[in-house]
């Protein structure tokens, strides 16, 4: 079965055609990072607007990069939410029409189901039930999964998610949005040990996390050295990374050791981060365990994991309808059958 994925719920723009769930024949994603670029952030209406422009030439691009004719697909998921109302929209305007059009199914996806069946994507998923760790730029949560459709959450972040604290620390040091890449680059050139933060929530008995902490102490550091704190950015960088690595790393090896799994995935935007992906490895080696981190390209959003998702869903029997409307925060559907 090919599934066209299609995701806007956030600056990205994407498209992907996957053939039964795991083989990709194609993944565009058109970021919209240069606009919001200059705000510091993303900026609802402009990446609405964006959304409009690029649906059809990324949707078109997808199809023509996977060698296939419209009339080959077979069903269309579309990320349903949570994320912005504005961009949600266009995708799943679209793939509304698209489906109608083409007398197919199709089907609201939910994006944290994506990034955790993005691992499916890759050639040795994890055999279930694992544990997952989801950290992103809105969700940092850990869950029990026992199919591509269940997921049981053991624990989330009580304020900010990862990637939000990445990209906060990165806009008071002036170093741009998204933050999380440039302080992962700037982190390999620094002593993890210079500039100390203390680990929020290190308790191996429960799995919530806090980051607001951390970024806090960030501030203040900048704040009390302000003249020289240019100078020491990348050691800033390096021990905001460690604190931050060495928390999530801690926690989904403890999670993974109280359900007994022997195998964890990590997805979401910093799963790409390069601090994370050594440490968790490393951890996991340690305590017996293999860890399962997609390329750092479906680490990011994409439409091949939504594809995915839909493929699981489609196969099921299930289906969405033309009254069924996008949403905007977290409504995961935990447990499903
Ligand atoms: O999954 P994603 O693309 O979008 C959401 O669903 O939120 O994640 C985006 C987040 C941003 O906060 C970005 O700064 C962060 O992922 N990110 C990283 C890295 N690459 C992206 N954080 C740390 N290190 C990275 N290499
Ligand atoms: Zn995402």
């Amino acid at each position: 079965m090919i599934v066209l994925g299609i995701e806007s719920s956030c600056d990205e723009t994407a498209a992907a055609l996957v053939r039964d769930g795991h083989q990709v024949l194609s993944s565009v994603v058109a970021s919209q990072v240069a606009i919001h670029h200059p705000y510091g952030g993303v900026v609802p209406e402009l990446a609405s607007r964006k959304h409009i422009e690029a649906i059809v030439p990324v949707v078109t691009g997808a199809v023509a990069r996977a060698g296939l004719t419209a009339d080959q697909i077979d069903g269309v998921a579309v990320t349903q939410g949570p994320g912005l109302v504005g961009s949600l929209l266009v995708g799943f305007s679209f793939a509304k029409g698209f489906a109608y059009g083409h007398g197919i199914p199709w089907i609201g996806v939910d994006h944290l189901e994506g990034h955790i069946n993005s691992v499916f994507l890759e050639p040795e998923p994890p055999p279930f039930p694992f544990v997952a760790l989801l950290v992103s730029g809105g969700h940092t949560s850990i869950y029990h999964v026992t199919s591509h459709r269940e997921f049981h959450p053991m624990g989330q972040t009580r304020d900010d998610a990862a990637g939000e604290a990445y990209d906060k620390v990165a806009k008071m040091m002036g170093l741009g949005y998204p933050g999380g890449v440039v302080i992962d680059r700037l982190a390999a050139q620094g002593d993890p040990d210079k500039v100390f933060f203390t680990r929020p929530f290190l308790d191996k008995d429960q799995f919530d996390f806090s980051f607001s902490g951390i970024k806090s102490a960030v501030s203040r550091y900048i704040q009390t050295h302000k003249e020289t704190y240019r100078d020491d950015q990348a050691h800033i960088a390096a021990g905001f990374q460690a604190a931050v690595v060495e928390v999530l790393s801690y926690k989904i090896i403890h999670a993974a050791r109280e359900k007994g799994c022997r195998h964890l995935a990590v997805v979401g935007g910093v799963a790409a981060n390069r601090g994370l992906r050594q440490a968790v490895t490393l951890d996991a080696d340690e305590a017996g365990m293999t860890v399962h981190i997609p390329s750092a390209d479906l680490c990011g959003d994409n439409a091949a994991m939504v594809a995915a998702v839909g493929y699981y869903r489609l196969k099921a029997g299930e289906c969405s309808g033309m009254e069924d409307d996008v949403y905007s925060r977290v409504k995961f559907r935990p447990i499903s059958g």
